[in-house]
């Protein structure tokens, strides 16, 4: 249940009803967050498989298919996401979907299947137990 919001089953609405009205009032349509995080003592990190040219890329494309903006898309840095065993990662909300990649053809197929179309990209999906 979100904070301060009455419990919809309460209220007599569906969750999948609810659901939709809190997407509905979404700013973005989807927001993308790449970790990026550096360690500096050998420990695994995303920024040693060149995470940072990953997520320039995956801003570059969004910019130029013009799926940027407000009730479209973001694409955002984001610190350790805790999942560093299978990094490079980056998680897709409102959807929640995380992604492992290898290079900018993944990404490419990210942006062009789940960011543009809502599909997606069974084969880059993270293993749901894959943690630090
Ligand atoms: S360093 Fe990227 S998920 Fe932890």
């Amino acid at each position: 249940m979100i904070p301060g919001l009455d419990s919809p089953v309460r209220r007599g609405v569906s969750p999948l009803r609810a659901t939709h009205r809190i997407r509905a009032m979404s700013y973005y349509e989807r927001h993308i967050f790449f970790c990026l995080n550096q360690r500096d003592n050998g420990e695994a990190c995303c920024a040693q498989h060149a995470a940072q040219a990953s997520f320039e890329h995956c801003k570059a494309r969004v910019k130029a298919e013009k799926l940027n903006g407000a009730g479209r898309v973001r694409v955002n840095r984001a610190g350790c996401l805790d999942r560093c065993a299978a990094g490079p990662v980056a998680v897709v909300y409102p959807e929640a979907v995380w992604y492992t990649y290898v290079d900018q053809h993944d990404i490419d197929e990210i942006v062009d299947s789940h960011l543009k179309c809502g599909l997606v990209v069974q084969r880059l999906l993270l293993a749901a137990d894959v943690g630090r």
